[in-house]
């Protein structure tokens, strides 16, 4: 770290939890007479449900009650909300709208009974046509319509330029490259579950979700209750991506059997069925047309995208205008975007959606121009940074983008990369260096806290916000903590309940830049209520003075010659505790800055010359992400982010079967995902310049862009090593070999 004043580096708050075996996910709940549910899906893409046979299952031990389309549990269908993961809901009718979509809930006492009475349902299926092949949809591709705010095929030409062609054709220089990418899924490590429990008409559930306001929203309109008769518990959730944003049709059916059954209701997907069930990313395919000035200066910008998208809603990747868009000036920009609609499993958010793809992409063109300019690819970047956001002229609230790439060149030793692919072999091993930019918006929603002393000398900071692994748990602690001048171990966080202080949740990258303002502001509040207390109550040795007069010191409160700890004024006047609610919320500043962090990644990678196979031997990766609030899970965040992107680059992709649109790899045995062999050392580091005009803790999040173009600065350096561009993810050694 460089210094930074205010950063701390402390171990995580759960972790001795965690390791212990002691936090409790979604599925470790227990619950009296709970009953267990296991999901049938569709095997068949596109059609309609004909019958079930489930004498069989409902004749099978320990079954309570097999739900299908045609013996349905209630849900309403009509004014499905967005944090629904797709557009109906589920067992509302017969259709089926994608292979692997649920179409039935076994439950049963045991798990294992309910999972050997799934095997013994018989679907009946009238089969209609499904478009399932992402290629084969290209040529009829269509406008999704406005992308944040702004039109899907957005254009800006200088004076005189007639179209984007013309000004590429004008360019002194230009490469063009098709770049394409698989669909990919999240992979959390816990796979969703949920516990549902009812009692005297309000639902319980215990589910892992980024989100739990927004589950209370959606489960509450899809049960027909109040959002006051809904509580979400979510204490720990082992990974999101994402992925745990919707709500998604196991939680959907697992309240509404406990609803029907009188009994709490469980559903853990199995591994296999979180491919299907829950979201994914959208299989892309990119054009980017670079024309540029001998000397580097961009002057046109291409990005076209086709994403995939399901007929049943979801997301797509919109690849060109979360990072195209504003990425380098030019003086003639051109994206546009389109959708290719398919009989598949919805798209969702996917850490860093758009940004992943789309960096892959013009991360990738930038190096292909670089080469065919003789430029080097830093000095490239950094000859065509933008210092004002292109087409809009605001300036960004903190840039430094050139800073990443110079601290991040001299820290990796980029001075020593061959300029010639293929130049540099060690035994039978051909060595490269590549680099790409990072870059993800900052983004920040209203968020409320609550801070409360207690007699036993503890202050609970609680939200209802989320810890997916990332690190919120310790971060409420460490700013807690420093809004109050207390050790972090006085500090009790709390998170993860919808009953505590309203927040909506951990996305975005937005948790520590949205919650972090307002713990500040609930520890002001709660200062002021404990001053009140010792003024106004009896008791109290203060009573009578000036709350003026009375100063909140490091725990204590001074007044005068008289000073005395907060846990014994709240046991003096028999005080279970007393605190307060703060908020914060986007300022007035949010429409005169453009908000983003940015990055440089720098790897090496070797290829073997005999069998192709890529190995990365060593990354650097320079963040500018504003103050950093706890350097340990921070690092551990932009690493996380790297080895995501290790995924895409060199292993991740969902096989779509043609014929049946089935994801033939869906499971752990045949997706693969980057183990740590595949890892290699990961130097990150921090810029240390607090973004103030973006929140008072001068912090923009970090939770997506560690992602953002590791695959192009791989694929850059697999170049470098072996003069060979490779255009589709992942890089395998097929795609390397003559
Ligand atoms: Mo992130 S894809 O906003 O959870």
């Amino acid at each position: 770290m460089s210094g930074a004043a205010r950063t701390v580096s402390v171990n995580r708050v759960d972790g001795r939890l965690k390791v212990t075996g002691g936090a409790r996910y979604a599925a470790d709940q227990p619950a009296e007479r709970l009953a267990h549910g296991c999901l049938l899906l569709s095997t068949v893409a596109r059609g309609t449900v004909r019958a079930m046979d489930t004498t069989a299952a409902e004749a099978s031990p320990g079954v309570l009650a097999v739900y299908t389309p045609f013996r349905t549990l209630a849900l309403l269908g009509s004014g499905t909300p967005f944090s629904v993961g797709h557009s109906w809901l589920p067992l509302q009718d017969a259709g089926v709208h994608y292979h692997g979509q649920a179409i039935g809930l076994v439950v049963a006492e045991t798990f294992e009974q309910a999972r050997d009475a799934a095997a013994l349902v018989r679907a009946d299926y009238e089969v209609r046509p499904a478009a399932v092949s992402f290629p084969d949809g290209i040529p009829s591709a269509t406008d999704p319509g406005p992308i944040m705010g702004e039109p899907a095929r957005l254009e800006y030409l200088a004076d005189g330029v007639d179209s984007i062609d013309a000004a590429l054709a004008a360019s002194e220089v230009t490469v063009s490259g098709t770049y394409q990418q698989p669909g990919k899924h999240h992979s959390a490590m816990e796979p969703h579950a949920c516990v549902a429990a009812w009692q005297d008409g309000s639902l319980t559930l215990y589910t892992g979700t980024q989100s739990a306001s927004l589950t209370v929203g959606a489960m509450a309109a899809a049960l027909g209750v109040e959002t006051a008769k809904v509580r979400v518990v979510s204490p720990h959730v082992g990974g999101g991506f994402g992925n745990k944003v919707a709500t998604w049709a196991h939680s959907l059916l697992a309240a509404a059997a406990a609803r029907t059954l009188g009994r709490p209701v469980k559903v853990v997907l199995t591994r296999e069925q979180t491919f299907t069930v829950t979201g994914n990313r959208s299989a892309v395919r990119q054009t980017v047309s670079l024309g540029a000035r001998r000397d580097g200066t961009l002057v046109a910008v291409k990005h076209q995208v086709w994403a995939s998208q399901s007929g049943s809603g979801g997301i797509f990747e919109s690849s060109a205008h979360t990072t195209s868009r504003y990425l380098y000036r030019t003086e003639n920009l051109h994206l546009d975007q389109k959708i290719v609609t398919l009989d598949v499993p919805p798209p969702t958010w996917m850490r860093a959606p758009g940004q992943e793809s789309g960096s892959f992409a013009l991360e990738t063109a930038l190096d292909e121009l670089a080469a065919e300019l003789r430029i080097d690819p830093v000095e490239l970047r950094l000859r065509n940074d933008a210092t004002v956001y292109p087409g809009r002229n605001v300036p960004w609230s903190s840039k430094h983008l050139d800073e990443c790439y110079r601290v991040g060149a001299q820290r990796f030793g980029w001075a020593r990369r061959h300029p010639t692919p293929g130049a540099v072999q060690r035994g039978e091993w051909l060595v490269g260096m590549g680099t790409a930019t990072a870059n993800y918006p900052g983004e920040r929603f209203p968020a409320s806290v609550d801070v409360r002393f207690r007699p036993d000398g503890d202050v609970s900071v609680s939200s209802a916000t989320a810890d997916l692994g990332t690190g919120m748990w310790t971060v409420l602690a460490v700013l807690g903590a420093e809004a109050l001048g207390l050790p972090v171990s006085r500090i009790r966080s709390d998170l993860g309940d919808s009953i505590l202080a309203a927040n909506i949740g951990s996305f975005g990258s937005a948790s520590t830049a949205s919650t972090g303002p307002a713990v500040a502001a609930a520890a002001q509040a709660a200062t002021t209520a404990l001053i009140d207390l010792a003024v106004t109550d009896e008791r109290s040795p203060l009573h009578g003075r000036p709350a003026a007069e009375v100063r909140y010191e490091r725990g204590e409160l001074v007044a005068g010659d008289r000073r005395i700890g907060f846990p014994e004024l709240l046991r003096t006047v028999d005080s279970p505790g007393v605190g307060a609610t703060g908020s914060a919320a986007p300022g007035p500043d949010h429409g005169r800055y453009a908000f983003t962090s940015f990055g440089a990644h720098f790897c090496e990678v070797r290829v073997n010359r005999w069998t192709g196979e890529p190995r990365l031997t060593r990354i650097t990766t320079v963040i500018d992400g504003g103050a950093i609030i706890n350097a340990k899970t921070a690092r551990s965040q932009i690493i996380g982010g790297v080895v995501f992107g290790i995924g895409q680059a060199l292993l991740e992709g969902a096989v779509v079967e043609p014929d049946s649109g089935r994801i033939a790899n869906g499971n752990f045995a045949d997706y693969l995902l980057p183990v740590n062999a595949d890892v290699p050392p990961i130097d990150v580091h921090f810029l240390d310049h607090p973004d103030l005009l973006f929140n008072p803790l001068g912090a923009r999040g970090i939770g997506e862009i560690g992602t953002v173009g590791v695959a192009a600065a791989i694929g850059n350096a697999v170049y470098n090593a072996t003069g060979r561009r490779v255009r589709e993810l992942p890089i395998t050694l097929d795609k390397l070999l003559d």
